[in-house]
């Protein structure tokens, strides 16, 4: 089997990053994770990366001040240099430029923290919170210029318990994070998306099958 080479870009603790890998290590997976990017030295999941042998490289934006295009030339040369067939972003806490993601086109998903167009941007467990949400989760998309847009690959829902903690609520919704990363991933390295007007097909059905779906827990 040829798998696709995957690079994780992460900024922090990379736990989605771990979850990627721990699929990966499993041989009949379409994919393998064979770089970890940071734009920060001091990211905890490079550590975790490098111990079980996956090569990490660090991108400081920070060393290229405001020239986001020198930082995504940089960016750009590594995912090269490790012959990157697909992007996994996971807490990657850089905008990158409309050019970039075009280059990237279908090949570049993200994970975030809400069922998305709901509570995109940061802080969605407070905010779910704070609108008294019944159901919330995490969500799986191709990325596209436009910040936590772009075809949806796969959501997974958690129920809001009452007078439950924003940590509470953010562990439950990580841990199907954890689930629905790995699967989407799955599905593009084995050629099973298209898109279409905007939507995410999966085996050419417009409403995923059940293994697009992870239930609430
Ligand atoms: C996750 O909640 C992810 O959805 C969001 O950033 C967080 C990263 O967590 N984009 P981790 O670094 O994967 O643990």
């Amino acid at each position: 089997m040829n798998r696709k080479r995957v690079a994780v870009l992460i900024s922090g603790r990379g736990s989605n990053m771990a979850a990627l890998i721990e699929a990966a290590k499993d041989k009949t997976y379409p994919a393998e994770i064979v770089a970890v990017i940071s734009n920060r030295s001091d990211a905890g999941g490079l550590m975790a990366a490098q111990a079980v042998g996956i090569a990490t490289e660090v991108v400081d934006h920070a060393a290229f001040g405001k020239d986001r295009a020198a930082f995504e030339r940089a960016l750009q040369a590594v995912l090269e240099k490790h012959r990157i067939d697909i992007v996994c972003l996971a807490g990657f806490m850089r905008l990158l430029s409309a050019g970039f993601v075009k280059q990237w086109q279908h090949r570049i998903l993200n994970i975030h923290p809400a069922l998305l167009p709901a509570f995109k941007g940061l802080d969605t467990h407070r905010r779910a919170l704070d609108a008294g949400v019944k159901v919330h989760g995490a969500t799986v998309h191709f990325v596209v210029p436009e910040m936590d847009s772009g075809p949806i690959i796969a959501q997974a829902a958690v129920t809001v318990r009452p007078g439950e903690t924003e940590e509470e609520l953010a562990a439950r919704v990580l841990k199907v994070e954890h689930q629905i990363y790995p699967l989407a991933l799955k599905l593009l390295a084995e050629g099973r998306l298209q898109i279409e007007n905007g939507r995410c097909r999966v085996d050419g059905v417009p409403v995923p099958d059940t293994a697009s779906l992870v239930p609430a827990p």
